[in-house]
């Protein structure tokens, strides 16, 4: 990687139409590209899930142990609920990452809107890497496809472990079908946990008295929440520390209207801190400040 350290070059000015000295540049970098420009070793706000980036906020750390001990504790069904942005997909890559394969089949299932039981259940069967049955088979031999592939694990010793993210997409008769797979038992032990993720809006539809004895064996429900104005900073610093950064990058300054235009959910943070590091880099600064917050989400901006 380039040294910064050793260059003085000018910056190219993109945006910024506040005076300076003509010349010479007050910050010395060598590129208007963030990860060089503050001497990052990668992207500190991408928009992915990365485990390594895990902040442990109280929440999400009481969410993760409850999600890991229902699992131990084998209880059939658990539910994660919370607003869209908060963590829900990066906890089960963390589950996904922790649970101990030699006793668990952990499978990971996206629900996308309309997909059907049948979908649901074949997507089960291909992360289980189980052919399903030839022709059209019915639900119920495809229940019992996957049924027998639980009880094959359970005589290698490992519990199947479904994770199932966006559940709030789940129509009625998938729910119902989950619930029927998680009914697999021997006496005295569950062959399955079904974790069950998905938005704030999914824990207030299984309120309704149709789904009564689906909430009924969630014995384990948590949920997330979007991070309090100190977590705001300490997250942003650690980010930055994990991309290899200063934890300074952002100022002090910048904490409380970051927190205010994004309501503390981590994805928008993300994306505003991401937009305040390309523009910082650009403008040839340090550190990103209240003003330059102000610059990029006053009106007329594209934030
Ligand atoms: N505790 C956290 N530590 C670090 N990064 C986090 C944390 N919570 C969320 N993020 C980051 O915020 C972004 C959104 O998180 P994620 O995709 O897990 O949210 P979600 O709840 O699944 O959203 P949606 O409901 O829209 O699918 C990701 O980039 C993720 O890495
Ligand atoms: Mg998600």
């Amino acid at each position: 990687m380039t040294d910064i350290s050793t260059q003085e070059v000018e910056v190219v000015e993109l945006v910024d139409d506040t005076p300076r000295p003509r010349g010479r540049a007050r910050f010395q970098s060598s590129s208007s590209e963030p990860i060089v420009h503050f001497g990052l070793t990668t992207n500190p706000f991408a928009d992915n899930v990365n485990p390594d980036f895990f902040f442990r906020t109280d929440a999400h750390e009481e969410a993760f142990i409850l999600m890991k001990r229902a699992v131990e504790d084998d209880a059939s069904m658990a539910l994660c609920t919370a607003l869209s942005g908060t963590g829900k997909t990066l906890l089960t890559q963390i589950l996904l990452q922790d649970l101990d394969p030699d006793r668990h089949r952990t499978v990971l299932t996206l629900v996308y809107p309309d997909m059907s039981r049948t979908a649901l259940l074949r997507d089960i069967m291909s992360e289980l890497e189980i052919d399903p049955p030839s022709g059209r088979p019915s639900i119920h031999r495809l229940l019992s496809t996957i049924q027998q592939e639980i009880i094959r694990l359970y005589r290698q010793g490992q519990k199947l472990v479904l994770i199932i993210d966006e559940a709030h997409f789940l129509k009625p008769d998938a729910i119902h079908i989950l619930r029927t797979l998680s009914n697999i038992e021997i006496p005295d032990k569950k062959l399955i946990s079904v974790l069950l993720f998905g938005e704030d809006h999914f824990r207030v539809r299984l309120d309704r008295k149709h789904y009564r004895a689906v909430l009924n064996r969630m014995f384990i429900r948590t949920t997330l929440r979007p991070l309090r104005p100190e977590e705001v900073e300490q997250y942003i610093k650690f980010r930055c520390l994990m991309a290899g950064g200063r934890p300074d990058i952002f100022h002090t300054s910048a904490i409380e209207p970051i927190t205010q235009i994004t309501d503390g959910i981590p994805r928008e943070i993300n994306r505003l801190a991401h937009n305040a590091l390309l523009i910082a880099a650009r403008r040839g600064r340090d550190q990103v400040d209240a003003d330059l917050i102000a610059s990029i989400t006053g009106p007329g901006s594209a934030r």
